[in-house]
């Protein structure tokens, strides 16, 4: 791992200078390797901080590991000479080892999803996590609620709201865990929306933000129409800080290399570059247009300094 450069800042950094600023930072979903680059492009071109973000489970669909990740990220970070603030963040991960393998490889923060468990055991599993990222001067992000799938069955019912972050929870969850975001279910789901349209619960989103101190972070931001986003963001008394974007991105390279199914990493490090080329370049308008029409963080590089 190189020595840390100035511009490589942990989640809690990013998002208390995103506060401090006024703006939400988009927490970006490469998938493949080779998607990495244009992801960066888009933030240096516009002038954006951004997180770039990869999860347990896209390890295993994608095949690639966070050592090799982390090399990929490191490696544009210095070829495209990357000057505009940057975190490496590991998304939705369930196993205390996949954490401690991101924080060897370099990632400056890391997420524990135990939202499927009771509240008082979710609270010591993250607790722990925190203990242990703290120690070597990397974040935490922690979910509390449950965020689901655009496919899941289970969240295409009337009763998604059981599934919400309870604001009272909320603040004990982040008073006894020590963490630094909070992931809130406040009606956005991963995926794409087939049958139900996003129903952001904003009075919620303002108690939970009334209870708790940290950042908060909005799943499932792919699909969500910009007026939606913007009133998260801008919330009197505050929104949501940080927005993951993964599908958005993927469809998007997809679509231009004329695919329906998804690749391994391995397949997609092997296209011939005539293909990839235009692909990648797919994914660095889609990721400036959510930084200019949706986020509206660019300018705001330079705000961010330490
Ligand atoms: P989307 O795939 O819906 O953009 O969700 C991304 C996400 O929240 C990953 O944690």
């Amino acid at each position: 791992m190189p020595t840390k450069a100035a511009n490589l800042l942990t989640l809690r950094e990013m998002l208390a200078a995103a506060r401090r600023v006024g703006c939400a930072v988009g927490s970006f979903a490469p998938r493949y390797t080779p998607v990495i680059a244009p992801v960066l492009r888009a933030g240096q071109r516009t002038d954006s901080p951004l997180i770039v973000q990869i999860s347990q489970n896209e390890f295993g669909w994608y095949q690639v590991s966070a050592d090799e990740f982390a090399a990929a990220f490191f490696d544009e970070l210095e070829r495209q000479a990357i000057t505009v603030p940057v975190t490496l963040h590991l998304d939705h991960t369930r196993d205390f080892g996949v954490i401690q393998q991101a924080i060897a490889a370099g990632f400056t923060s890391v997420m524990i999803d135990a939202s499927d468990r009771p509240l008082d055991e979710n609270i010591a599993i993250t607790r722990q996590v925190v203990e242990y990222a703290h120690a070597h001067g990397v974040s935490v992000e922690a979910e509390l609620g449950r965020i689901g799938k655009a496919s899941d069955e289970n969240i295409e019912t009337d009763d998604d709201t059981e599934l919400f972050t309870d604001p009272r929870e909320a603040r004990r969850f982040v008073d006894e865990t020590g963490v630094d975001a909070l992931a809130v279910s406040i009606g956005t789901v991963h995926g794409v929306y087939k049958v139900k349209q996003p129903r952001i619960d904003f009075d919620r989103l303002r108690a939970i933000r009334a209870e708790t101190p940290v950042p908060l972070v909005l799943h499932g931001g792919s699909g969500v129409p910009p007026d939606a986003i913007q009133r998260a963001i801008h919330l009197p008394g505050g929104g949501v800080t940080k927005i993951n974007i993964a599908t958005d991105l993927e469809n998007a390279l997809l679509a231009a290399l004329g695919r329906e199914q998804r690749m391994l990493n391995p397949e997609c490090k092997a296209l011939p570059p005539e293909q990839l080329g235009p692909a990648l370049d797919a994914v660095e308008q889609t990721v400036t247009e959510k930084i200019v029409h949706f986020l509206h963080s660019h300018g705001y590089a330079k705000e961010f300094a330490r």
